[in-house]
């Protein structure tokens, strides 16, 4: 299986993600996780794109569609989810491009709707656990332990560009460009509508049900 979850930022989609991986044995590839680790493991890759991670601006299209390409390549047959990639109508051509020439294609596409106003909400009170990328939320999903990863016991970061002011342009950047790669998958009739406002649990059952209905087709 090879899905995709679209989504403004703050939608969930590394949350959902995680869960989406682990329950259908594929891998999960995000793009933002990635462009994080090029940047702690001090790259050239990772010095070019922080400039505009810090900035909520998009990385250019060149440097993103090389890495994913590349991580695209060494995931298992198995399959994978990709999350925030592509987030441009670009980005998707040369995907599909890419998966035609290996005899496949994107099976599933998962558009996560939420508010505006609950993304604000939501980034600004983010932690993630550097150590294994665990999510974290000071109100809504919150560690046993303030401050510490549940999982591996890592003190947890809050993101760099996780400010009102980053959002809102990274915001900006969604309606600007990624909204349009919807409507670009809507035309293989591959895309399912998920409302991402309510709580992550009911959010996850609605898409294992989705998921769920493919597998068993
Ligand atoms: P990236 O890391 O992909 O950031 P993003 O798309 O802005 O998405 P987020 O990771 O912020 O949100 P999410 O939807 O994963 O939400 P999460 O599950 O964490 O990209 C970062 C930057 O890298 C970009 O700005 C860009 O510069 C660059 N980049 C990456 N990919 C690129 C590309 N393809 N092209 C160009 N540039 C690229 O949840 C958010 C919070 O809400 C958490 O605290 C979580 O606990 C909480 N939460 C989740 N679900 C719920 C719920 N249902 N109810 C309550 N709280 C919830």
């Amino acid at each position: 299986m090879r899905i995709l979850l679209l989504g403004a930022p703050g939608a969930g989609k590394g949350t959902q993600c995680k869960a989406v991986a682990e329950r259908y044995g594929l891998e999960h590839l995000s793009s933002g996780d990635i462009l994080r680790q090029e940047r702690a493991d001090g790259t050239d890759l990772g010095k070019k794109a922080q400039q505009f991670m810090d900035s909520g601006e998009l990385v250019p299209d060149k440097i993103i569609i090389e890495m994913m390409a590349h991580a695209i390549n060494e995931a298992p047959k198995s399959g994978f989810v990709l999350d925030g990639f592509p987030r441009t109508v670009n980005q998707a051509v040369e995907l599909d491009k890419s998966l035609e020439a290996d005899g496949s294609r994107i099976d599933a596409v998962l558009n996560l709707q939420v508010d505006d106003d609950i993304v604000v909400k939501r980034i600004t009170g983010r932690r993630s656990c550097p150590a294994c990328g665990a999510i974290y939320h000071i109100e809504n999903i919150r560690p046993k332990v303030d401050g510490i990863c549940d999982k591996c016991g890592e003190k947890l970061v809050q993101r760099t560009d996780d400010t009102e002011e980053v959002v809102l342009n990274r915001l900006k950047h969604y309606y600007e460009q990624t909204a349009a790669v919807v409507d670009y998958y809507r035309k293989n009739n591959i895309v399912y509508d998920i409302d991402a406002n309510p709580a992550a649990d009911e959010i996850l059952a609605l898409i294992f049900e989705k998921l769920d209905s493919l597998v068993n087709v």
